[in-house]
Order: C-alpha cells, then sequence, then structure tokens
C-alpha cells in the first residue's frame, strides 16, 4: 500500500509540471534562504554575542536589542533549523557553521554582498532598462566590494609574488588598492622597496592603512585617498619618483572604455626604466559570473564594463608598453594578468 501510494505520489509530483525545473528552483530558493538567513544571523549580532559562549534566549534577546519576543524566538529556531547554531540545555550557542560564517572575513562580505547590491541590480532591473537612473553601487559600497575582492588574493597573490621577485622593485605603486593586500604582497615580496597605494573610496584606504599596520609596513609605505588619475594628472608629490611596478588590480572595469588607454599611458609615464605595470581583471567571456559582473558593471554610472583579453592587450600595447602578454591566473576562470614593460635604459636613452 505505500509503495501504491509512493508511486501515486511520484505520478503526480511528475504531472504536475516540469519536474527538472521545479527541482532546480528548489534548489537554487533554499540556497537564496541561506544566504540570507545567515546574512541576517550576522546582521542581528546573533552570532557575534554567541562567540564567547552560550547564552539563554532572554541574554542573547538582551545583547542583541531584540525586543520583538515571538518572531525573535522564531528567528533562533530558523538559525538553528540552518545549522548556525544549536540549542543545548535551553542555552544557545555557536555551531560550526556559525563560527565559519564568523570567522571568515570573505564569507561575511559574500553574504552581504550576494544579498544586497549584486541581487538588488535584477530586482531592480525593470526601472533600470526603462530609462530610469543608472546604478551607483560602487560609490555606496565601496568597502563591501574591496572585501569581497578578497576573494581573488589566492588566485593572484602566488603569481603576484613570482613577477615581483623576478623584477626585484625598489618602488612599487598600487592604483585602486582596495584593501591592501596586494601592495602589502608587494611588499613582503621585495624587502627593500617602498610603496603607495591609492583608493578613491575612504573605506578601502582605512582598510588598507590597517592593513598596512597589521604586516608591519607603515615605514614603507602609504596610502593616498585620491582618484588616481586625478594624482597623476596633478603629478602629486606621492608620485613623484618613478616606480619599477604599477599594479592596477581589479580597477580597470571602473573606467570608461575610453579613459582607459589614456590612464595606462599616464601610469607607463611613472615607470623607471625597464618598469612594468601589471594589470589584473577578470575579463568578459561567455559564462555566467563574468556575464553578471559585466552586467552590474553596466548598470552603473560612468561607463564600466569588463574587458576581454584582446583589449587588455591593445591597451598595453596603446599606453606605449612592450612585451605585452596576457596569462589566465586560474585555468578555466575569467581572471587575467597582463603586463607590459617600459623599455630598459639604454633602449629609453635611444628613443629621446
Ligand atoms: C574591486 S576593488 C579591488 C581592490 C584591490 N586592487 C584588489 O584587487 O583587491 C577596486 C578598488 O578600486 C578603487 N578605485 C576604482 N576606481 C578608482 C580610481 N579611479 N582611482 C582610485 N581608486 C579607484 C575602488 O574604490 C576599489 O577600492
Amino acid at each position: 500500500m505505500a509503495r501504491m501510494l509512493n508511486a501515486r505520489a511520484t505520478w503526480a509530483v511528475l504531472r504536475a509540471g516540469d519536474l527538472g525545473a521545479r527541482l532546480r528552483t528548489l534548489r537554487d530558493g533554499q540556497a537564496t534562504l541561506r544566504l540570507h538567513i545567515g546574512a541576517a544571523a550576522l546582521a542581528t549580532g546573533v552570532l557575534a554575542s554567541l562567540r564567547e559562549g552560550a547564552l539563554a534566549t532572554e541574554e542573547l534577546a538582551a545583547r542583541t536589542g531584540a525586543s520583538a519576543r515571538r518572531p525573535f524566538e522564531a528567528l533562533l529556531r530558523v538559525f538553528a533549523a540552518a545549522g548556525l547554531i544549536s540549542d543545548r540545555g535551553g542555552r544557545w550557542r555557536l555551531a560550526r557553521r556559525g563560527r565559519a560564517l564568523l570567522d571568515d572575513e570573505w564569507v561575511r562580505a559574500a553574504h552581504e554582498a550576494f544579498t544586497s547590491y549584486q541581487v538588488d541590480l535584477y530586482r531592480e532591473i525593470g526601472p533600470l532598462l526603462a530609462g530610469g537612473p543608472l546604478r551607483r553601487d560602487v560609490d555606496r559600497h565601496g568597502g563591501l566590494i574591496a572585501r569581497l575582492s578578497t576573494g581573488f588574493e589566492p588566485f593572484v597573490l602566488g603569481d603576484l609574488t613570482r613577477r615581483i621577485s623576478t623584477v626585484g622593485p625598489r618602488r612599487v605603486l598600487d592604483a585602486g588598492c582596495g584593501a591592501g593586500v596586494n601592495l602589502a604582497t608587494m611588499l613582503s615580496a621585495a624587502p627593500g622597496a617602498t610603496g603607495v597605494g591609492v583608493d578613491t573610496d575612504p573605506d578601502a584606504v582605512a582598510l588598507a592603512e590597517g592593513t598596512l599596520r597589521a604586516w608591519r609596513l607603515t615605514d614603507r609605505a602609504r596610502v593616498v585617498h585620491a582618484d588616481v588619475r586625478d594624482l597623476v594628472r596633478e603629478r602629486a608629490d606621492a608620485l613623484a619618483e618613478p616606480f619599477d611596478v604599477v599594479l592596477l588590480a581589479n580597477v580597470v572595469y571602473y573606467l570608461p572604455p575610453t579613459e582607459r588607454v589614456d590612464l595606462l599611458r599616464d601610469l607607463a609615464g611613472l615607470l623607471a626604466p625597464g618598469g612594468v605595470v601589471l594589470v589584473v581583471t577578470t575579463v568578459a567571456e561567455a559564462t555566467l559570473g563574468s556575464r553578471h559582473l559585466d552586467l552590474l558593471f553596466r548598470a552603473q554610472e560612468g561607463q564600466m564594463q569588463l574587458p576581454d583579453d584582446g583589449e587588455l592587450r591593445t591597451l598595453l600595447r596603446d599606453a606605449g608598453l612592450g612585451s605585452v602578454e596576457v596569462t589566465r591566473l586560474l585555468p578555466g576562470a575569467p581572471l587575467a594578468m597582463a603586463s607590459g614593460s617600459a623599455p630598459a635604459a639604454e633602449a629609453a636613452a635611444t628613443r629621446r
């Protein structure tokens, strides 16, 4: 009988609609819920309050300022069902998933980003397509974007370290330095070098300064709060001495395509003979992640968009750089590093 019922239930499900589409929707819906639940567990302060030890519901409500008792209790049960916290003997404690969420800075940033501007884009796409105002996520969420882009680090830092060890720079510039980890990595790979980080976003500048402090590099580097385009044009003091390496990591897509060569030419003009410009970027290609980012950028004010491999090559050549190369940092993923060099001293002298 039970078997008959199961067969009937399965038949009913099969007839109800497209089974594959329903299962995919269920899976995706659950993933969406999990992200929002995790983000709420962070935003309400429940996870942080449990960091030091178990708390009863009363204590947890007092710590997090939750006065609406009924929904708060239900929310805690949701967090428990999602495996973020657990209830032992009437006291709530952090579960393994909750601790992993709390302790990993990138995971926290990703929960914030993928429940806010990354998906607001689609929720608000109608008015935008109808000619409404373009988005300003880059201005509004600069700190969060910088935290999120640290996710690229494991794929970038090894290559960056190898490049820096080969060049052996005395001065490095990190244009659009974000949280400053690339700058700190370059300086660690070149122990005698000094460096400058530049970023338009005050939160990113604060993060980069924190990174330099944490890596004990404040005596070898400074961070300037400015648009790198203005700084180069104004020939600011911070850029007066030539650089052996100029890095533009995850920044080029913020610039309108028509301004990219000019900036790269200006940056190339800051190089010492034989110096190198490195451009790290996600590139445009027909994968979901790449296409999503490209749309996110094209929906912003300021004509942002992802470059493709060919454009990167052309940009560096048109900026007057030689030995141009584009390599993928992660097989199968749209993450590239392009490089181009200034002529060596003798060649530069001949040119003059
Ligand atoms: C996606 S984050 C990348 C940060 C860092 N380079 C990395 O790879 O982790 C881009 C950073 O570039 C900064 N930025 C964008 N356009 C800029 C400009 N014209 N001048 C200076 N900073 C800029 C943003 O504020 C942001 O912090």
